[in-house]
């Protein structure tokens, strides 16, 4: 796909995931706020439009066949995909992150106090996100799966309890905005994860591991709003009669 100032930022990601970090660089949210087109996130990010797209045409010299394939597959495969990799990373991530913060907040909260914070912060993302996946798990991939299977039977889909598949979207692209924002705040206060120099290992490995599950969080909100959620939008709309 050729892309132009027209082109819609998280489109521009779903084709190829490398174009993520030139949106990264320029601090654009191509994730939760993917859904502009690139001209009015380069004039938000203050940047110029033009030099943004030479990077991305650099950054999009090589296909990425990982992104090929993400938008090939049926939906039902990319909701597993999503729990197999991004959920199954932020449960694990939930049991061995916490150690790390509450040890920095220990050792280093009376030169960081900002650590105390940082503490309480990835407490409540932890409450969050635990239910938010359960939802996806339980109510939302669910219908995706019934979804698919009446649309390759030709047959339509039973109605479901929530109305429109738009319902429980809708409270999920809220759930990712909250998420987002709160690692913006976590981000901002570690001075985007940078050890400070009176940091030890401890605090390296608790910033990377951090680091990490922002990055992480990223691509999987990214899946979810620009791929698999219009995606599941477009197909009820033929699988509903
Ligand atoms: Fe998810
Ligand atoms: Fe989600």
């Amino acid at each position: 796909m050729a892309i132009s100032e027209n082109s819609i930022v998280g489109t521009i990601v779903a084709d190829n995931y490398r174009t993520a970090d030139v949106f990264k660089k320029h601090g654009i949210d191509f994730c939760c706020g993917g859904n502009i087109s690139l001209s009015e996130a380069a004039s938000q990010a203050s940047t110029d439009t033009k030099a943004l797209l030479h990077e991305l045409e650099s950054a999009t010299a090589e296909k990425d066949l990982e992104s090929d394939l993400l938008q090939r597959i049926e939906l039902d495969e990319l909701a597993s995909l999503i729990v197999e990799r991004h959920h199954s990373f932020i449960r694990e991530n939930l049991v061995s992150i916490p150690p790390y913060l509450t040890k920095l907040a220990d050792v280093h909260g009376a030169n960081h106090p900002e650590l105390l914070e940082v503490k309480v912060l990835f407490r409540q993302a932890a409450e969050a996100l635990s239910s938010h996946i359960n939802k996806e798990e339980q109510i939302l991939f669910p219908r995706i799966k019934e979804l698919v299977e009446a649309n390759k039977k030709g047959i339509a889909a039973p109605r479901s309890h929530f109305g429109s598949i738009e319902n429980p979207i809708r409270a999920m692209h809220a759930e990712h905005d909250d998420e987002g924002e709160r690692f913006r705040t976590i981000s901002a206060l570690t001075n985007s994860y940078t050890v400070p120099a009176d940091g030890c290992t401890t605090y390296r490995v608790g910033l990377a591991k951090l680091k990490a599950f922002e990055d992480d969080l990223h691509r999987h909100i990214h899946l979810e709003n620009n791929i698999l959620f219009p995606k599941a939008i477009e197909l009820e709309k033929k699988s509903v009669f």
